[in-house]
């Protein structure tokens, strides 16, 4: 039972974790700006659940008080919203994360949680299986960025002070705030909605997968590990027989979604693909429970059911732009505290 503040609590892995933390018997503070709305996790609960809207970049020692343990998720979260916001992923991504660490660790927290990316191995030759000590390749700003946040948190590590970095595999499966702009996800939409499966060219790139609740299980994993095991180590998170090139994957998607799908290639050439070890993390006994069909199963039967639907709030890319387009167009139009309905107490009705 641990008081574990969540950044980036409203997004997917966040609308994941709370409810598993809460389940778990923990309480949460929960900390995001909501960009995808604040309906993602459940609503308050007195001395079970407090929800802080809030920018990471602005966190104070007020927000760590009486802390556990941070899981911080926050981030600009996938290679094409890095590339256009950039100095944002690098504010949000590395600064403001390493900062949180440090003010975790300033308030007392005794564990942080960096959940970071495999991606930051980018390309990797397909006979090589890499584990946490080969030499990285982040070929983006989100991976480099994420590699320099693992750097400046683990760098605060101490002997009172744990910090972990979880490098998850690329993450699929239903939660709360829905993203389909990744592999599976997008894959069993397409299939779902159309018979048309995306697949990103040219299919033979490697990439390992974990379901979105193995992955919050794996940070409580975290929360409760042998301090003394896990204190300054970097994890990648996932498993053996959930490694896929992607069109084997795209295959058995396919062939889980109910109506006859046909391949529809996309994009140029993926040029990131790793083949990734886990026996680090399963030398310390933490098993994924979830398959790649589970994540498909599921989504197919929330859609079926009319609960999830595919909107731009569920495309990363698509929601931060149309976000920073209308804002743009507020701050010009906007006059006297509104648009159409304004603060106007003397205005005749
Ligand atoms: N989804 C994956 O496949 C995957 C794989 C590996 C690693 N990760 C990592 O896991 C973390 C979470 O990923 P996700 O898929 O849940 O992403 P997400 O985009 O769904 O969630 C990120 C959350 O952070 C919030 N946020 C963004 N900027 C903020 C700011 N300045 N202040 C406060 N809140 C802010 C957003 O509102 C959102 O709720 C990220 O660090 C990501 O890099 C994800």
């Amino acid at each position: 039972m641990q008081h574990v503040l969540v950044t980036g609590a409203g997004g997917y892995i966040g609308s994941a974790l709370v409810p598993q933390l809460l389940a778990a018997g923990n309480r949460v503070r929960a900390v995001d700006r909501f960009f995808f709305g604040r309906d993602t996790i459940p609503a308050p609960q007195a001395d079970r659940l407090e929800v802080v809207q809030e920018d990471c970049r602005y966190l104070t020692p007020a927000h760590l008080e009486g802390i556990d343990a941070v899981i911080d998720l926050v981030a600009i979260s996938n290679d094409p919203s890095g590339e256009l916001f950039q100095q944002a992923t690098w504010e949000i991504n590395r600064d403001a994360r390493v900062r949180c660490a440090a003010l975790a660790r300033d308030a007392g927290a005794s564990r942080y949680i960096l959940p970071s990316s495999c991606s930051i191995y980018g390309f990797q030759p397909a006979d090589v299986i890499t584990d946490e000590t080969a030499p990285t390749n982040p070929l983006t700003t989100y991976a480099q960025a994420n590699e320099k946040a693992e750097d400046g948190t683990l760098a605060l590590a101490d002997e009172n002070f744990s910090v972990v970095v979880l490098r998850q595999a690329t993450i699929y499966g239903y939660a709360p705030r829905m993203r389909f702009d990744l592999a599976i996800n997008g894959m069993t939409y397409g299939a779902w909605k159309t018979g048309k499966l995306p697949l990103m060219r040219d299919g033979t790139q490697w990439r390992p997968m974990l379901h979105v609740a193995d992955a919050a299980a794996a940070q409580i994993f975290m929360l409760e590990a042998d301090r003394d095991a896990v204190n300054g180590h970097i994890f990648n998170v996932g498993s053996a027989d959930n490694v896929y090139q992607i069109g084997p994957l795209a295959e058995l998607v396919a062939a889980r979604v109910p109506r006859d799908v046909e391949i529809e290639w996309y994009g140029d050439p993926d040029e990131r693909s790793y083949r990734v070890s886990f026996d680090r993390l399963h030398g310390l006994g933490f098993r994924t429970a979830r398959t790649a069909e589970d994540g498909v199963d599921e989504i197919c039967a929330a859609l079926d059911g009319g609960d999830l639907d595919k909107t731009p709030r569920t495309i990363t890319l698509d929601w931060y732009r149309q976000l920073h387009d209308w804002h743009a167009i507020i701050r010009e139009l906007e006059m006297h505290g509104g648009m159409l309905e304004i603060d106007s107490p003397e205005r005749e009705p």
